[in-house]
Protein backbone atom coordinates (compact mmCIF):
# COMPACT_ATOMS: atom_id res chain seq x y z
CA UNK A 1 0.00 0.00 0.00
CA UNK A 2 1.26 3.87 -0.49
CA UNK A 3 0.71 6.45 1.88
CA UNK A 4 1.12 9.54 1.30
CA UNK A 5 2.11 11.61 4.12
CA UNK A 6 1.58 15.63 3.87
CA UNK A 7 3.69 17.42 6.61
CA UNK A 8 5.70 14.44 6.42
CA UNK A 9 9.06 15.83 8.06
CA UNK A 10 7.40 17.93 10.73
CA UNK A 11 7.70 16.58 14.12
CA UNK A 12 4.09 13.78 14.44
CA UNK A 13 4.91 13.55 10.66
CA UNK A 14 8.37 12.21 11.21
CA UNK A 15 7.81 9.43 13.82
CA UNK A 16 4.74 8.24 11.79
CA UNK A 17 6.67 7.81 8.64
CA UNK A 18 9.36 5.64 10.79
CA UNK A 19 6.28 3.78 12.08
CA UNK A 20 4.49 3.32 8.37
CA UNK A 21 8.05 2.01 6.87
CA UNK A 22 8.65 -0.64 9.94
CA UNK A 23 5.42 -1.59 8.98
CA UNK A 24 5.96 -2.08 5.72
CA UNK A 25 4.07 0.99 3.90
CA UNK A 26 5.60 2.58 0.59
CA UNK A 27 5.59 6.01 2.02
CA UNK A 28 5.61 9.02 -0.17
CA UNK A 29 6.13 12.40 1.52
CA UNK A 30 5.34 16.39 0.80
CA UNK A 31 6.70 18.96 2.84
CA UNK A 32 7.70 22.60 2.17
CA UNK A 33 9.91 22.84 4.95
CA UNK A 34 8.14 25.63 6.16
CA UNK A 35 8.34 24.19 9.86
CA UNK A 36 10.81 21.33 9.25
CA UNK A 37 14.20 20.71 8.01
CA UNK A 38 15.32 18.45 4.94
CA UNK A 39 17.63 16.48 6.56
CA UNK A 40 15.17 14.76 8.35
CA UNK A 41 14.67 12.69 5.21
CA UNK A 42 17.75 10.73 5.93
CA UNK A 43 16.86 11.03 9.35
CA UNK A 44 14.05 8.55 8.68
CA UNK A 45 15.85 6.68 5.81
CA UNK A 46 18.47 5.92 8.68
CA UNK A 47 16.29 5.11 11.33
CA UNK A 48 14.60 2.48 9.25
CA UNK A 49 17.12 1.73 6.87
CA UNK A 50 14.25 2.03 4.18
CA UNK A 51 13.39 4.47 1.31
CA UNK A 52 10.68 6.51 0.45
CA UNK A 53 9.83 9.62 -1.89
CA UNK A 54 10.29 13.16 -0.83
CA UNK A 55 8.58 16.10 -2.72
CA UNK A 56 9.34 19.35 -1.96
CA UNK A 57 6.10 20.96 -1.97
CA UNK A 58 3.05 23.27 -0.81
CA UNK A 59 -0.26 21.54 -0.48
CA UNK A 60 -2.20 24.63 -1.60
CA UNK A 61 -0.56 24.43 -4.73
CA UNK A 62 -2.88 22.13 -6.47
CA UNK A 63 -0.71 21.73 -9.68
CA UNK A 64 1.79 20.38 -7.78
CA UNK A 65 -0.63 17.82 -5.82
CA UNK A 66 -1.97 16.62 -9.62
CA UNK A 67 2.10 15.81 -9.95
CA UNK A 68 2.43 13.61 -7.45
CA UNK A 69 -0.90 11.86 -7.89
CA UNK A 70 0.20 11.23 -11.27
CA UNK A 71 3.66 9.86 -10.39
CA UNK A 72 2.24 7.87 -7.50
CA UNK A 73 -0.50 5.46 -7.62
CA UNK A 74 -1.85 6.46 -4.13
CA UNK A 75 -4.13 4.39 -1.76
CA UNK A 76 -4.37 6.55 1.46
CA UNK A 77 -3.34 9.75 2.50
CA UNK A 78 -2.38 11.40 6.12
CA UNK A 79 -2.50 15.20 6.28
CA UNK A 80 -0.38 16.76 8.77
CA UNK A 81 0.21 19.54 6.39
CA UNK A 82 -0.59 22.84 8.44
CA UNK A 83 0.38 25.37 11.35
CA UNK A 84 0.21 24.93 14.48
CA UNK A 85 0.76 27.45 17.10
CA UNK A 86 -2.12 28.71 18.50
CA UNK A 87 -0.46 32.11 19.98
CA UNK A 88 0.85 33.03 16.24
CA UNK A 89 -3.12 32.41 14.89
CA UNK A 90 -4.44 34.84 17.10
CA UNK A 91 -1.83 37.55 15.80
CA UNK A 92 -1.81 36.21 12.00
CA UNK A 93 -5.57 34.40 11.60
CA UNK A 94 -5.49 35.02 7.65
CA UNK A 95 -2.34 33.26 7.50
CA UNK A 96 -3.60 30.40 9.49
CA UNK A 97 -7.11 30.14 7.45
CA UNK A 98 -5.79 30.32 4.25
CA UNK A 99 -2.63 27.60 5.20
CA UNK A 100 -4.89 25.44 7.15
CA UNK A 101 -8.10 25.53 5.03
CA UNK A 102 -6.62 26.10 1.74
CA UNK A 103 -3.98 23.33 2.12
CA UNK A 104 -6.68 20.52 3.01
CA UNK A 105 -9.68 21.61 0.56
CA UNK A 106 -6.76 21.19 -2.35
CA UNK A 107 -5.84 18.17 -1.05
CA UNK A 108 -9.27 16.63 -1.09
CA UNK A 109 -10.34 17.56 -4.22
CA UNK A 110 -7.24 16.08 -5.75
CA UNK A 111 -7.88 12.82 -4.02
CA UNK A 112 -11.52 13.33 -5.37
CA UNK A 113 -10.10 13.63 -8.87
CA UNK A 114 -7.71 10.63 -8.53
CA UNK A 115 -10.45 9.14 -6.91
CA UNK A 116 -8.25 8.29 -3.81
CA UNK A 117 -10.78 8.68 -0.98
CA UNK A 118 -9.13 7.31 1.90
CA UNK A 119 -7.96 9.61 4.65
CA UNK A 120 -6.86 10.22 8.49
CA UNK A 121 -6.76 13.85 9.59
CA UNK A 122 -4.47 15.77 12.52
CA UNK A 123 -7.44 17.33 14.34
CA UNK A 124 -6.81 18.20 18.08
CA UNK A 125 -8.14 18.03 21.72
CA UNK A 126 -8.69 21.92 21.14
CA UNK A 127 -11.84 21.26 19.71
CA UNK A 128 -13.44 20.27 23.02
CA UNK A 129 -12.95 24.05 23.67
CA UNK A 130 -13.51 24.14 27.24
CA UNK A 131 -15.35 20.72 28.54
CA UNK A 132 -17.63 20.84 30.93
CA UNK A 133 -16.33 17.33 32.52
CA UNK A 134 -13.17 14.68 32.45
CA UNK A 135 -12.22 12.89 30.99
CA UNK A 136 -13.26 13.78 27.20
CA UNK A 137 -15.12 11.40 25.08
CA UNK A 138 -15.32 12.13 21.04
CA UNK A 139 -19.11 12.90 21.54
CA UNK A 140 -18.52 15.46 23.95
CA UNK A 141 -19.91 19.65 22.08
CA UNK A 142 -17.40 21.41 20.27
CA UNK A 143 -16.17 24.76 20.29
CA UNK A 144 -12.93 26.98 19.68
CA UNK A 145 -11.70 29.46 21.27
CA UNK A 146 -8.34 30.67 19.08
CA UNK A 147 -8.04 30.94 15.03
CA UNK A 148 -5.72 27.22 14.69
CA UNK A 149 -8.65 25.53 17.19
CA UNK A 150 -11.11 26.71 14.56
CA UNK A 151 -9.39 25.86 11.27
CA UNK A 152 -9.37 22.35 13.07
CA UNK A 153 -12.96 22.36 13.58
CA UNK A 154 -13.75 23.83 10.11
CA UNK A 155 -11.50 20.91 8.64
CA UNK A 156 -13.61 18.32 10.65
CA UNK A 157 -16.94 20.21 9.42
CA UNK A 158 -15.99 19.77 5.80
CA UNK A 159 -14.72 15.97 6.51
CA UNK A 160 -18.36 15.40 7.72
CA UNK A 161 -19.80 16.96 5.39
CA UNK A 162 -17.70 15.51 2.23
CA UNK A 163 -18.75 12.17 3.72
CA UNK A 164 -22.40 12.55 3.49
CA UNK A 165 -22.14 13.82 -0.11
CA UNK A 166 -20.45 10.54 -0.86
CA UNK A 167 -19.81 7.87 1.46
CA UNK A 168 -17.11 6.27 -1.07
CA UNK A 169 -14.69 8.31 1.50
CA UNK A 170 -13.45 6.90 4.20
CA UNK A 171 -11.81 9.46 6.94
CA UNK A 172 -10.64 8.74 10.46
CA UNK A 173 -10.08 12.24 12.82
CA UNK A 174 -7.68 12.05 15.11
CA UNK A 175 -7.98 14.14 18.12
CA UNK A 176 -4.49 14.65 19.77
CA UNK A 177 -3.82 15.06 23.53
CA UNK A 178 -0.53 16.57 24.50
CA UNK A 179 2.41 15.16 22.26
CA UNK A 180 5.62 15.25 23.83
CA UNK A 181 8.88 13.03 23.35
CA UNK A 182 11.08 11.97 20.43
CA UNK A 183 12.25 8.68 18.66
CA UNK A 184 14.64 6.96 21.33
CA UNK A 185 17.51 7.06 18.47
CA UNK A 186 17.63 10.90 19.23
CA UNK A 187 17.82 11.59 15.65
CA UNK A 188 14.38 12.76 15.31
CA UNK A 189 11.99 15.37 18.07
CA UNK A 190 11.24 17.87 18.50
CA UNK A 191 12.88 21.43 18.90
CA UNK A 192 11.85 24.89 18.10
CA UNK A 193 14.77 27.47 16.75
CA UNK A 194 11.80 30.24 18.45
CA UNK A 195 11.34 30.67 22.34
CA UNK A 196 9.10 27.76 22.39
CA UNK A 197 5.28 28.36 23.31
CA UNK A 198 4.60 24.67 24.92
CA UNK A 199 5.93 23.29 27.76
CA UNK A 200 7.93 20.42 27.26
CA UNK A 201 9.95 22.03 24.71
CA UNK A 202 10.66 25.09 27.21
CA UNK A 203 11.51 22.66 29.83
CA UNK A 204 14.04 21.28 27.62
CA UNK A 205 15.63 24.37 26.54
CA UNK A 206 16.52 25.34 30.74
CA UNK A 207 17.48 21.83 31.00
CA UNK A 208 20.03 21.90 28.19
CA UNK A 209 20.81 25.98 29.06
CA UNK A 210 19.60 27.54 26.27
CA UNK A 211 16.59 29.40 28.82
CA UNK A 212 17.32 30.37 32.21
CA UNK A 213 14.16 29.81 33.74
CA UNK A 214 10.87 28.30 32.70
CA UNK A 215 7.68 30.12 33.27
CA UNK A 216 4.94 28.38 35.59
CA UNK A 217 1.94 29.93 34.14
CA UNK A 218 -0.75 29.65 37.28
CA UNK A 219 -0.61 27.56 40.58
CA UNK A 220 -4.25 28.89 41.07
CA UNK A 221 -6.34 26.22 38.88
CA UNK A 222 -8.63 23.70 40.36
CA UNK A 223 -6.41 20.71 40.09
CA UNK A 224 -4.05 18.70 42.37
CA UNK A 225 -1.69 21.22 43.13
CA UNK A 226 -2.85 24.48 41.30
CA UNK A 227 -0.63 23.86 37.72
CA UNK A 228 -2.52 23.19 34.88
CA UNK A 229 -3.37 19.25 34.04
CA UNK A 230 -3.01 17.87 30.47
CA UNK A 231 -2.74 14.31 29.09
CA UNK A 232 0.75 13.97 27.95
CA UNK A 233 1.25 11.29 25.20
CA UNK A 234 4.69 9.77 23.76
CA UNK A 235 4.76 11.22 19.96
CA UNK A 236 5.85 7.09 18.91
CA UNK A 237 2.38 5.84 20.76
CA UNK A 238 1.03 8.48 18.89
CA UNK A 239 2.49 7.40 15.54
CA UNK A 240 1.53 4.26 16.18
CA UNK A 241 -2.20 5.05 16.24
CA UNK A 242 -1.91 6.18 12.59
CA UNK A 243 -1.01 2.81 11.82
CA UNK A 244 -4.35 1.39 12.77
CA UNK A 245 -6.00 4.60 11.77
CA UNK A 246 -4.57 3.62 7.96
CA UNK A 247 -6.01 0.16 8.55
CA UNK A 248 -9.01 1.30 9.65
CA UNK A 249 -9.94 3.55 6.91
CA UNK A 250 -8.28 1.23 4.21
CA UNK A 251 -10.86 -1.63 5.54
CA UNK A 252 -14.15 0.70 5.98
CA UNK A 253 -15.81 3.54 4.42
CA UNK A 254 -16.87 5.27 7.58
CA UNK A 255 -16.03 8.73 8.95
CA UNK A 256 -15.22 8.61 12.73
CA UNK A 257 -13.03 10.63 15.63
CA UNK A 258 -10.79 9.17 17.91
CA UNK A 259 -9.05 10.41 20.66
CA UNK A 260 -5.48 9.82 20.92
CA UNK A 261 -4.47 10.15 24.42
CA UNK A 262 -2.99 8.38 27.72
CA UNK A 263 -6.24 9.29 29.97
CA UNK A 264 -4.05 10.00 32.62
CA UNK A 265 -3.52 13.88 33.44
CA UNK A 266 0.30 15.78 34.71
CA UNK A 267 0.21 18.60 36.10
CA UNK A 268 2.93 20.81 34.85
CA UNK A 269 4.65 20.39 38.12
CA UNK A 270 4.33 16.98 38.02
CA UNK A 271 5.92 16.74 34.84
CA UNK A 272 8.92 19.03 36.05
CA UNK A 273 9.61 17.30 38.89
CA UNK A 274 9.83 14.14 36.25
CA UNK A 275 11.76 15.55 34.06
CA UNK A 276 14.28 16.04 36.62
CA UNK A 277 14.11 13.24 38.39
CA UNK A 278 14.58 10.99 35.64
CA UNK A 279 17.28 13.09 33.55
CA UNK A 280 19.27 14.30 36.94
CA UNK A 281 19.17 17.73 35.43
CA UNK A 282 17.92 20.97 37.03
CA UNK A 283 15.08 22.97 35.64
CA UNK A 284 14.61 26.11 37.00
CA UNK A 285 11.42 27.85 37.58
CA UNK A 286 9.22 30.52 38.97
CA UNK A 287 5.26 30.39 39.19
CA UNK A 288 3.97 33.76 37.13
CA UNK A 289 0.14 34.41 36.37
CA UNK A 290 -2.16 32.61 34.29
CA UNK A 291 -1.51 32.16 30.43
CA UNK A 292 -5.03 34.30 28.81
CA UNK A 293 -6.60 30.94 27.03
CA UNK A 294 -5.75 27.83 28.88
CA UNK A 295 -7.94 25.75 30.93
CA UNK A 296 -7.63 24.07 34.44
CA UNK A 297 -7.28 20.42 32.75
CA UNK A 298 -7.70 18.34 29.85
CA UNK A 299 -7.62 14.97 29.82
CA UNK A 300 -8.80 12.19 27.13
CA UNK A 301 -11.17 9.13 27.50
CA UNK A 302 -9.13 6.97 24.72
CA UNK A 303 -11.70 3.87 25.20
CA UNK A 304 -13.11 4.61 22.24
CA UNK A 305 -9.89 4.61 20.35
CA UNK A 306 -8.89 1.07 21.70
CA UNK A 307 -12.47 -0.34 20.89
CA UNK A 308 -12.83 0.74 17.39
CA UNK A 309 -8.65 1.00 16.27
CA UNK A 310 -7.45 -1.62 18.90
CA UNK A 311 -5.09 1.12 19.51
CA UNK A 312 -3.84 2.33 23.60
CA UNK A 313 -0.67 4.71 24.56
CA UNK A 314 1.97 2.19 26.67
CA UNK A 315 4.96 4.73 26.91
CA UNK A 316 5.16 6.11 30.50
CA UNK A 317 5.92 9.82 31.32
CA UNK A 318 9.54 8.95 32.19
CA UNK A 319 9.77 7.74 28.86
CA UNK A 320 8.55 10.78 27.48
CA UNK A 321 10.95 13.29 29.34
CA UNK A 322 13.82 10.83 28.68
CA UNK A 323 13.16 10.81 25.13
CA UNK A 324 12.58 14.25 25.17
CA UNK A 325 15.73 15.40 26.48
CA UNK A 326 18.35 12.81 24.73
CA UNK A 327 16.86 14.05 21.70
CA UNK A 328 17.51 17.98 22.36
CA UNK A 329 21.00 17.23 23.61
CA UNK A 330 22.06 15.19 20.80
CA UNK A 331 20.57 18.48 18.50
CA UNK A 332 21.54 21.83 20.00
P1 LIG B 1 4.98 20.48 12.54
O1 LIG B 1 4.94 21.94 12.29
O2 LIG B 1 6.21 19.90 13.15
O3 LIG B 1 4.66 19.68 11.20
C1 LIG B 1 3.83 20.18 10.18
C2 LIG B 1 4.59 20.08 8.87
O4 LIG B 1 3.77 20.56 7.81
C3 LIG B 1 5.87 20.92 8.86
O5 LIG B 1 6.97 20.10 8.47
C4 LIG B 1 5.61 22.03 7.83
O6 LIG B 1 6.78 22.38 7.14
C5 LIG B 1 4.56 21.37 6.94
N1 LIG B 1 3.62 22.29 6.27
C6 LIG B 1 2.89 23.29 6.80
N2 LIG B 1 2.11 23.85 5.86
C7 LIG B 1 2.32 23.17 4.71
C8 LIG B 1 1.81 23.27 3.38
N3 LIG B 1 0.90 24.18 3.05
N4 LIG B 1 2.27 22.40 2.45
C9 LIG B 1 3.21 21.47 2.75
N5 LIG B 1 3.73 21.33 3.99
C10 LIG B 1 3.29 22.17 4.95
O7 LIG B 1 3.70 20.12 13.45
P2 LIG B 1 3.33 18.77 14.19
O8 LIG B 1 3.44 19.00 15.66
O9 LIG B 1 4.04 17.64 13.58
O10 LIG B 1 1.78 18.71 13.85
C11 LIG B 1 1.28 17.98 12.76
C12 LIG B 1 -0.22 18.16 12.67
O11 LIG B 1 -0.81 17.76 13.91
C13 LIG B 1 -0.65 19.62 12.45
O12 LIG B 1 -1.76 19.63 11.58
C14 LIG B 1 -1.03 20.07 13.83
O13 LIG B 1 -1.99 21.10 13.80
C15 LIG B 1 -1.61 18.81 14.44
N6 LIG B 1 -1.57 18.79 15.91
C16 LIG B 1 -0.38 18.97 16.56
C17 LIG B 1 -0.36 18.98 17.96
C18 LIG B 1 0.95 19.20 18.70
O14 LIG B 1 0.89 19.51 19.90
N7 LIG B 1 2.11 19.05 18.09
C19 LIG B 1 -1.52 18.79 18.69
C20 LIG B 1 -2.71 18.59 18.01
C21 LIG B 1 -2.72 18.58 16.60
N1 LIG C 1 2.76 26.00 30.47
C1 LIG C 1 3.54 26.65 31.39
N2 LIG C 1 4.64 27.30 30.95
C2 LIG C 1 5.02 27.32 29.64
C3 LIG C 1 4.22 26.64 28.69
C4 LIG C 1 3.07 25.99 29.15
O1 LIG C 1 3.23 26.67 32.59
O2 LIG C 1 6.05 27.95 29.31
C5 LIG C 1 1.55 25.25 30.94
C6 LIG C 1 0.26 25.72 30.34
O3 LIG C 1 -0.28 26.77 31.10
C7 LIG C 1 -0.58 24.42 30.39
C8 LIG C 1 0.46 23.31 30.19
O4 LIG C 1 1.71 23.90 30.51
O5 LIG C 1 -1.16 24.27 31.65
C9 LIG C 1 0.53 22.78 28.77
O6 LIG C 1 0.71 23.88 27.86
P1 LIG C 1 1.12 23.66 26.33
O7 LIG C 1 1.26 25.01 25.72
O8 LIG C 1 2.28 22.73 26.24
O9 LIG C 1 -0.12 22.84 25.73
P2 LIG C 1 -1.67 23.24 25.64
O10 LIG C 1 -2.42 22.17 26.35
O11 LIG C 1 -1.91 24.63 26.04
O12 LIG C 1 -1.94 23.15 24.06
C10 LIG C 1 -1.40 22.12 23.24
C11 LIG C 1 -1.24 22.65 21.82
C12 LIG C 1 -2.58 22.93 21.21
C13 LIG C 1 -3.43 21.69 21.28
C14 LIG C 1 -3.54 21.20 22.69
C15 LIG C 1 -4.28 19.90 22.73
O13 LIG C 1 -0.47 23.84 21.83
O14 LIG C 1 -2.42 23.24 19.85
O15 LIG C 1 -2.23 21.00 23.24
O16 LIG C 1 -3.73 19.02 21.83
F1 LIG C 1 -4.65 21.98 20.82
Amino acid sequence: MNILVTGGTGYIGSHTCVELLNSNYNVIVIDNLSNSKIDVVDKIKKITNKDFKFYEGDCCNKEFLNKVFTENQIDAVIHFAGFKAVGESVLKPLKYYRNNLDSTISLLEVMNSFNVKKLVFSSSATVYGKPESLPIKENFPLSTTNPYGSTKLMIEDILRDLHKSDNDWSIAILRYFNPIGAHKSGLIGENPNDIPNNLMPYIVKVATGQLDELSIFGNDYDTVDGTGVRDYIHVVDLAKGHIKAIEKVLKENTIDSYNLGTGNGYSVLELVKTFIKVNNVDVKYKITKRRPGDIDACYADPSYAKEKLNWEASLTIDEMCRDAYNYVKKNK
